[in-house]
């Protein structure tokens, strides 16, 4: 399964995983997921629609659902800056000055206009349900208030979670299946290991299906976790790599020379746990000790940031989630080759296991 990927580097590009990626996954048999977050209810109807025309198979769309999105924010508060802590925007300058970047205020207005509705998961919501796509999935958070509706109109559920505490949550609300996201996954994530959290999470939500992520970019990685019991594997890292990506360049470039310890957990980009290549930015922040806001107020802080280093062309200092596989991958190439090596090197080490009679049935 493709992992339905958003968007990097501020957004300048839109999600990684676009029509395009999620289409040519599911033409080479996998299951190609549309990366939701990020765009507006209009946007990701076209992306929808787009799909569709690009193939025929099954797909899902991707929604980030985080419970405490803009937490304590009265919505309407008309001076965004406002609900940044001064002490906050000092240290962040002091960061930026470390690393000899000009401060340049955003223009309040959002530099990338956003629609209204843009960014709110019940408004993108209420399009996956009324186009009735075959697989919908939530990164953080629970679907919980709209299971009724998602099963009513005949989509399969699928909720990631990062321990097994979440996995219970999700199970009780009636997901279909489970994708158990161990820490070593670009992106959002925990703290907890794939093979670790795979197993528990497994004994825990039995006999709801579980998926496993993180780590996972090869056929020797697939064959791990269908060994381990998981029913299939759900791949972000492996994709960023995929010639149809909706990767900017200098973050592709930086996932291609990374090594398997060159990603780091940080809060600095969205308020939440998050898994990137790691880079000065990231390691002065990290240095500072300084605190971070909750999801969506986060942003509101450090639009100041990204908009300094995009004026500094310093788009290498933009979030670049990726996972720790990161280090094991070289080259670009279609996504429908990377799902067939995967797919092939799994079956290779798969039969060559099984005992001999089994494996002359095959034959
Ligand atoms: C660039 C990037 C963006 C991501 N965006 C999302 C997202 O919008 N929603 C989501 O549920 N997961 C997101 N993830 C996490 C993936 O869904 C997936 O769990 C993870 O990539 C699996 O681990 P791996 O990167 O080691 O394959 C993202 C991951 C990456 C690398």
């Amino acid at each position: 399964m493709l992992a339905g990927m958003g968007p990097v580097a501020g957004g300048i590009v839109g999600p990684v995983a676009t029509a395009e990626l999620a289409a040519a996954v599911s033409n080479a048999g996998g299951l190609g997921v549309l990366g939701g977050t990020g765009y507006s209810p209009r946007r990701l109807r076209e992306e929808i629609e787009k799909v569709r025309a690009l193939t025929n198979k099954p797909f899902g769309v991707d929604l980030l659902l985080p419970a405490n999105y803009m937490a304590g924010v009265d919505r309407k508060t008309s001076d965004l800056r406002e609900l940044v802590p001064n002490e906050i925007t000092v240290g962040l300058k002091e960061i930026l000055e470390s690393l000899e970047i000009p401060w340049v205020e955003a223009p309040v207005e959002p530099t990338v206009q956003r629609e209204p509705g843009s960014g709110r998961a019940d408004a993108q919501m209420e399009v996956v349900i009324e186009e009735k796509v075959p697989v919908f999935a939530s990164g953080l958070g629970s679907p919980d208030q709209w299971m009724d509706r998602l099963h009513a109109n005949g989509i399969f559920v699928l909720s990631l979670v990062g321990n097994v505490r979440n996995a219970l949550r999700v199970a009780d609300s009636g997901v279909d299946a489970i994708v158990a996201q161990g820490t070593e996954a670009g992106g959002h994530t925990g703290h907890i290991g794939t093979l670790a959290l795979l197993t528990q999470v497994i004994d825990a939500v039995s006999p709801i299906p579980v998926v496993a992520a993180g780590g996972i970019a090869s056929g020797r990685g697939l064959a791990a976790v269908l060994a381990a019991g998981a029913q299939a594997a759900w791949c972000g890292t492996a994709f960023l790599v995929a010639e149809e990506a909706n990767q900017p360049t200098a973050q592709q470039r930086r996932v291609l020379e990374a090594n398997a310890e060159d990603t780091r957990i940080t809060r600095l980009y969205s308020g939440k746990t998050m898994r990137n290549i790691t880079n000065p930015l990231i390691e002065a922040f990290e240095k500072s000790g300084l605190p971070t806001l909750p999801m969506g107020v986060q942003d509101i802080a450090i639009r100041d940031v990204v908009h300094s280093l995009r004026e500094a062309g310093r788009d290498d200092l933009l979030m670049n989630a990726a996972g720790q596989i990161a280090g094991s991958l070289s080259e670009v190439r279609p996504a429908s080759v990377i799902v067939e090596e995967i797919i092939m090197e799994a079956a290779t080490i798969l039969t060559k296991t099984l005992p001999d009679a089994v494996q002359v049935e095959l034959d």
